[in-house]
């Protein structure tokens, strides 16, 4: 039997977040995650959208949580910086919406009106829209760098330990709670963290239901940088991958994403394939002779109300959620980690994670 201070189940973005908080908090940390098919911290397209996504946040509480996570980045890719040395790519110059019918009679708090003028000399390559609305410091992150950086800053830490296992069930009636591993190890912690991503409801032993489900997103990569920043438009998005003052830099563009709810299927169709190109035709007409250069699909972790499943369980308080991400992981993994870090070591969250308490399911109660 291996025994830590925190246990940490998923080694996707989220759990690597939460383990290197509670370890630079002093705890020994067991880390489990085994690379899974479809995992989405690697298949995302990066893109920090609290502006441009707020469909997906309904209430102030939620919005704020989301713009502290996005305001968190720049801190917190300096330090993985100054630990690994690895740069992430990061750009926050602003998320462009784009519309075909002039300015929206309500605008997003802190976005700004850009008309179809305007647009042009930002982004000549766009086709004609009639104007759009910017975010401000909303962006986007190389997530694939990301995902590289955030392993190894665990691998270099004394005090996390990777456990490359599948797990077999959980056990938290017990003061300290059990992970069994399906190679019949036991691992045993003062707490216990679940993030275990588009996976989580699948674990035996929880003593509620968890609600996430999969829901497959496709993507596409095309050849060059085919705008200056992330658009939402023509119903999906672009993410260049390309930032300034990296100039031998590989550059593309991320074309996203369908939503299917086709369980935990990876493949990707030519269905989804024509939708995207579709997407990246209407936005920028240059893409029509953009080579594809990989058709690629993950799987988001969705809750009914789209939002995570973040804090303490309300019976067994040492056991925590950090999972349910949906559409804002990468987003949302430097606060998930703090927040859930500091509560798996039994300290204050700086942030209010009750908006995302489990017990909103009533059928987890
Ligand atoms: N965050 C965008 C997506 O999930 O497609």
């Amino acid at each position: 039997m291996k025994t830590a201070d925190v246990v940490v189940l998923g080694g996707g973005l989220i759990g690597l977040a939460v383990a290197a908080e509670a370890a630079t908090r002093g705890a020994s940390v067991l880390l489990v995650g085994e690379a899974r098919v479809g995992e989405a911290s690697p298949a995302g397209a990066g893109m920090l959208a609290p502006g441009a996504e707020s469909e997906e946040l309904p209430s102030d509480a939620v919005r704020r949580f989301a713009i502290a996570g996005r305001d968190l980045y720049p801190s917190f890719l300096a330090a993985l910086r100054d630990e690994t040395g690895v740069a992430v790519p990061f750009d926050r110059s602003g998320i462009l919406e784009l519309t075909t019918d002039g300015k929206p009679a309500h605008c997003p708090v802190g976005s700004e009106w850009i008309d179809a003028r305007a647009l042009r000399e930002l982004e000549p390559g766009l086709a004609e829209f009639s104007g759009a609305m910017m975010t401000p410091n909303d962006g986007s992150v190389d997530n694939v760098v990301l995902f590289i950086a955030m392993k190894r800053r665990a691998e270099g830490r004394r005090a996390i330990t990777l456990v490359s296992a599948g797990v077999r069930s959980v056990n938290v009636t017990a003061a300290r709670p059990r992970v069994i591993l399906e190679d019949g190890d036991v691992l045993e912690g003062g707490s216990l963290v679940i993030a275990a991503g588009a996976w989580a409801a699948q674990l035996g032993g929880l003593p509620r239901p968890l609600p996430v489900r999969p829901v497959r997103g496709q993507l596409l990569m095309v050849d060059g940088a085919l705008t200056n920043h992330v658009i939402y438009g023509g119903g999906g998005y672009l993410v260049p991958r390309r930032f300034p003052g990296e100039s031998d830099r590989f550059e593309g563009t991320v074309v996203g994403a369908t939503m299917e709810e086709v369980g935990f299927d990876n493949d990707t169709t030519p269905e989804g394939r024509a939708q995207l190109e579709g997407i990246a035709h209407r936005i920028a007409p240059a893409a029509r002779s953009a080579p594809v250069l990989s058709h690629w699909a993950g799987l988001r972790p969705i809750t009914p109300d789209r939002l995570p499943i973040l804090g303490r369980d309300p019976e067994i308080p040492q056991l925590l959620y950090a999972c349910g991400h949906g559409r804002n992981g990468i987003l949302l993994a430097p606060i998930t980690g703090e927040a859930i870090g500091a509560l798996a070591v039994g300290a204050p969250s700086a942030y209010d994670v009750s908006p995302f308490a489990i017990e909103r399911f009533a059928e987890s109660r």
